[in-house]
């Protein structure tokens, strides 16, 4: 197949890219910055210059591919209406990348929540992602109103180094930077708070299992296990050589560094389970937990 990824220079976007590519697809690669052109053929991508603004460009290549991988932004309401538009009625894969703080809630590190989602539990977003869960809508009703094979991809906290250019992921980068900062691991309020979580390498085949056999209208969360804020932040101190102490970063002061980021996504829970992915497309997750990752690859 011919797909076409936008965010091909970032984390989730270049992994996905690569694992296409190894699985024998043609990648065509959406990119903004001219200086990462030469990165992105080196990875043997094809990259197509220009943002998520430009319509007409992302019409056009949606149309010479045979599917679509949106991964460069969750909330970018304008490239999901263009990308629907471009596909209605060519019955062709269209992969939306969502986020499971869509089901995340304002525990600010204090509360840990015993409610477990899989795909089909009812939710009510919290007012910061409402927005993201009306598109998540709007992209599986395109593939029942629109004749797109829409699938919305829901990865919970990702883990591991990039496939493609070298980036990284965000929440565990970001307590890892304020732990070595502080001199001790790093959790929001008490840290109780609990988020499942998936290794990068497993959830790019399940883009590529997305891809080739998703039914329209689906939706998968991506997990192989979760973690509270508190053993990460032990797992990463153990790791940097802090020797188990943690350091409890008050919510409010963490808001007021990382704005509103810091309350949907670690200082809340996100308890999903991804039933669909496991007995849908037969995905098999294999790469290493999350602890072991800290353990193996922290210095
Ligand atoms: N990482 C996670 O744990 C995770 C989990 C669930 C959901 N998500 C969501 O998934 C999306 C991608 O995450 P990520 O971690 O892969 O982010 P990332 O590493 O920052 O990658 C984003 C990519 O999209 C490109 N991009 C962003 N806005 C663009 C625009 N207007 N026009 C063209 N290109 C644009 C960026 O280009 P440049 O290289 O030029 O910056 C980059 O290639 C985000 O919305 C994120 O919230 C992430």
């Amino acid at each position: 197949m011919k797909v076409f990824v936008t965010g091909a220079t970032g984390y989730i976007g270049g992994s996905v890219a690569k694992m296409l590519l190894d699985s024998g697809h043609i990648v065509y690669g959406l990119v903004r910055n001219p200086d990462k052109i030469d990165a992105l053929k080196e990875l043997g991508i094809e990259p197509v210059l220009g943002t998520l603004e430009d319509t007409d460009m992302l019409t056009q290549y949606a149309q010479i591919s045979d599917a679509v991988v949106h991964t460069a932004d969750s909330d970018h309401r304008m490239a999901v209406e263009t990308f629907i538009a471009a596909l209605r009625g060519s019955g062709k894969p269209f992969l939306h990348t969502s986020g499971s703080s869509v089901v995340g809630d304002d525990a600010r590190g204090d509360i840990v929540s015993q409610q477990i989602y899989d795909e089909e539990t009812p939710f009510t977003p919290m007012d910061i992602r409402e927005d993201r869960v009306a598109i998540n809508n709007r992209v599986r009703r395109a593939g029942i109103d629109d004749g797109v094979r829409s699938v919305v991809m829901v990865p919970s906290m990702i883990y591991g180094d990039a496939l493609g250019l070298p980036t990284d992921s965000d929440q565990l980068p970001q307590i890892i930077r304020k732990s070595r900062e502080m001199g001790a691991g790093v959790h929001v309020g008490t840290g109780v708070n609990r988020w499942s979580n998936v290794h990068i390498r497993d959830l790019a085949k399940l883009y590529v299992l997305a891809l080739e056999k998703a039914p329209s209208a689906s939706y998968f969360f991506a997990e192989n296990g979760e973690e509270s804020y508190g053993d990460i932040a032990r797992s990463v101190s153990w790791a940097l050589g802090f020797e188990g102490r943690t350091h409890s970063w008050p919510a409010e002061d963490a808001i007021a560094e990382l704005g509103d980021w810091a309350r949907f996504a670690i200082a809340s829970n996100s308890r999903v389970r991804a039933v669909h992915a496991r007995n849908l497309l037969g995905w098999q997750p294999v790469e290493e937990s999350l602890p072991d990752w800290i353990r193996t690859h922290l210095k």
